[in-house]
């Protein structure tokens, strides 16, 4: 069965739900009220289709994007090739990867924190620290979670672009208990003008649980927790949240 991430433009289709401009200025407030640094120059890890690239390029920022799929990569080179903007799109494993140049802001969205254990959220986390500067900020999209997943728990949504009808269906398997670990899968389910195809995604991820994840900031040599919110709201602190939904977190270099 195809693979969701080699399918850049039903992948585009199925998340497009966000708000991309509204997302940006959220970024800019961010920098306005907590960067200890100007932000000229900033990373999307896991960039896939770089969602936000063309905005924050006609913002002025210089984009660098990272991911470990060549053909979502060459999807964001032709979107900034088209769009004739500048940007930097480079092949790694957002766990292990070295940068020669230091950016003022990372940011990682719809969970996309793809680690599998402990050691390699700790991996993760030093890798991200040698490439901010700091004073620089980190911004985590729904990386943390309010309660377990569970077997067999389920969601799923619709959207349509050009003709093109996606349905996506995300659902869990507990892998491990004690290692925190769920298998989550994607099924998009498309309609592309009357071509029918069913693409898949299977990834095993660890559970990260907002006192264990405050606790391990909290303990990190480069960085420090600044805050987080719900909805991508900054009036909406997490801790007044009765549901997490597209919770926000901040951290800070230094
Ligand atoms: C959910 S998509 C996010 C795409 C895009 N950032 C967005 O906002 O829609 C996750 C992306 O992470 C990439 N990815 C998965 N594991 C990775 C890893 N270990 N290192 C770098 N990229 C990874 C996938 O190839 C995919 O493009």
């Amino acid at each position: 069965m195809p693979e969701l991430y080699d399918n850049p433009l039903y992948y585009e289709i199925a998340f497009g739900f966000r708000d991309i401009p509204s997302e940006v200025d959220l970024f800019e407030k961010c920098f306005q009220l907590f960067s200890g640094v100007p932000v000229k120059s900033v990373l999307e890890l896991g960039c896939g289709n770089s969602p936000h690239m063309e905005e924050l390029v006609k913002r002025g920022y210089l984009y660098n994007g990272l991911d470990l799929n060549t053909i979502m990569l060459e999807y964001s080179r032709l979107k900034a090739e088209r769009a004739g903007i500048d940007v930097n799109l480079f092949r790694a494993n957002m766990n292990d990867f070295a940068f020669d140049k230091k950016v003022e802001f990372v940011f990682i969205m719809l969970g996309s924190l793809f680690v599998t254990s402990t050691s390699e959220l700790e991996a993760h986390f030093n890798t991200v620290a040698e490439v901010l500067t700091e004073g620089g900020l980190y911004l985590l999209d729904w990386c943390i979670q309010d309660e377990p997943l569970r077997d067999g728990d389920s969601d799923s949504w619709e959207m349509e672009r050009d003709g093109i009808k996606v349905k996506t269906t995300h659902s869990c398997r507990i892998i491990s208990r004690t290692g925190q670990t769920v298998e989550e899968q994607l099924v998009l389910e498309v309609d592309d003008n009357g071509n029918q195809h069913k693409i898949t995604d299977k990834a095993i991820r660890r559970g990260i649980y907002p006192q264990e994840f405050l606790s391990f900031i909290n303990n990190h040599l480069h960085f420090e927790f600044v805050g987080w919110w719900n909805n991508w709201d900054l009036n909406q602190p997490l801790d007044k949240a009765g549901v997490f939904s597209r919770p926000i977190v901040l951290l800070r270099r230094v």
